[in-house]
């Protein structure tokens, strides 16, 4: 019995749907940028075909021609159901979202909306590297504060970082990761509330970035950082790239909490946009 089960489950298993050449037919940068022999792990691709209702979106879209401008907020609505299901957060309010062309840049919209330049930019290392690039391009300056032997965010050492980054009463912002690439550590509730009260103690904003949010598992409990007591006024970036392989098609979200009303009419609504995110 056990046999037929495992056979059943071996013939709809999606990594075995795809064979090595089929890969390799793809033209994305895991297959493209490197030599045969190397398989770079570190790019977030999925070596599975699409999910069927994805696909089949995506190719009505492109069979009737409707790769416009996107409008209408068919993409947070998406989100906003599927927080509450997976999650059981339904504080996503759609009116406080913003599309943005892919989560990096809509971190550097986000520092730009709390932060001037030259401002500190604290980042929990080793964190991933695009970080350290994407702030520096936002014209801000990077204050590290390391994860703890545990892998975990030491909240001593994130103070100590606050007080360098506020030196001066100049504005900072907290770049958070959740959960945090690489180590695929999720943060707790109690631990997300004591960042918040920390960065509400410290006067710095917090920017979470969430884009790994939908592909950790529902016993892991990820905590939306926008949910935790004292995270109103931050700021998140969430994606359907990670979760459903479309880094391609580029599509973020920047989510506003309900405290970060005041940030949110200065938003530059005209630089932003997104591909298909009404598909
Ligand atoms: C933590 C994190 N943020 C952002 C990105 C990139 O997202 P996007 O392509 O939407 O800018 C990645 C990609 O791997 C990532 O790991």
């Amino acid at each position: 019995m056990s046999s037929v089960l495992s056979g059943a489950r071996a013939a709809t298993n999606p990594l075995r749907q795809l064979t090595i050449d089929q890969l390799r037919q793809r033209t994305s940068l895991k297959w493209r940028e490197y030599p045969d022999d190397v398989l770079p792990l570190w790019v977030a691709e999925m070596d599975v075909p699409l999910a069927e209702p994805v696909a089949r979106a995506i190719t009505n879209a492109v069979a009737r021609g409707d790769t416009g401008y996107p409008a209408g907020t068919a993409y947070p609505e998406a989100l906003s159901e599927f927080a509450r299901r997976r999650w059981g957060w339904d504080g996503l309010a759609v009116e406080r979202t913003a599309l943005v062309p892919d989560v990096m840049h809509g971190v550097t919209e986000a520092l730009r909306l709390v932060t001037e330049a030259g401002d500190a930019v604290v980042v929990n290392c080793p964190v991933y590297p695009p970080f350290y690039a994407f702030v520096a391009h936002a014209g801000r300056r990077i204050v590290e504060a390391p994860l703890g032997d545990d892998l975990r965010i030491d909240l001593d050492t994130l103070e100590d970082a606050f007080r360098r980054a506020r030196a001066g009463g100049r504005p900072a912002a907290y770049l958070l990761c959740n959960p945090h690439n690489p180590t695929g550590v999720v943060h707790t509730v109690d631990e997300l509330a004591a960042v918040a009260s920390l960065a509400q103690r410290h006067g710095v904003r917090v920017v979470a970035d969430e884009i790994h949010a939908p592909v950790v598992d529902a016993e892991a409990r990820f905590v939306p950082y926008l949910s935790v007591p004292g995270a109103e006024n931050g700021l998140s970036l969430m994606s359907a790239s990670k979760g459903w392989n479309l880094p391609g098609l580029r599509g973020g979200l920047l989510i506003a909490g309900p405290a970060a009303a005041a940030t949110w009419p200065a938003f530059p609504t005209t630089s932003v946009s997104a591909p298909a995110t009404s598909a």
